[in-house]
């Protein structure tokens, strides 16, 4: 039998305000990958969140890749009121977490989140 942890609560708190906005949160790992601040990539969730859903659907980061969503948070800046900071940190976080930019982030993303067993590889 599992016992339920303080950890597995967070876990699920956590999960169950990511998918609020059916948008992925921000980790650390995400933060180290695209360079940026990880504070800069929640403030461009939080910017996006608020300022992109009044007139559609909040669109998944992965849907576009690096250029069409620089476009896209450009095309829209007058639409949805935004500052300089604020296309800034939109771009950010979505450019961080579409998985066309990176694989790797992606790809640990989908891994367990548990250390490896001591001694054990990829075998690959
Ligand atoms: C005032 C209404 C409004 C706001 C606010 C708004 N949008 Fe849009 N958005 C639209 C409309 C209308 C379309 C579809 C027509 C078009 O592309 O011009 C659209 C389309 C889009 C598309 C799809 C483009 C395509 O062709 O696939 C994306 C991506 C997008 N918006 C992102 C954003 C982002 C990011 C924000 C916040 C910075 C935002 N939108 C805020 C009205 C808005």
């Amino acid at each position: 039998m599992k016992s339920v942890g303080p950890v597995a609560i967070a876990v699920a708190l956590a999960g169950l305000l990511a998918c609020a906005a059916g948008l992925p949160a921000v980790t650390a790992l995400d933060a180290d990958v695209a360079g940026v601040p990880i504070a800069e990539l929640q403030r461009g969730r939080d910017v996006y969140v608020a300022k992109c859903s009044g007139c559609h659907r909040l669109y998944s980061p992965a849907e576009y890749d690096d250029a069409a969503w620089d476009a896209h948070v450009h095309g829209m800046r007058d639409r949805a009121k935004l500052t300089d900071g604020d296309v800034a940190a939109i771009v950010a976080y979505v450019t961080a977490m579409n998985s066309a930019r990176s694989p790797e982030v992606a790809r640990r993303h989908t891994a367990p989140r548990m250390s490896p067993l001591p001694g054990a590889t990829a075998g690959g």
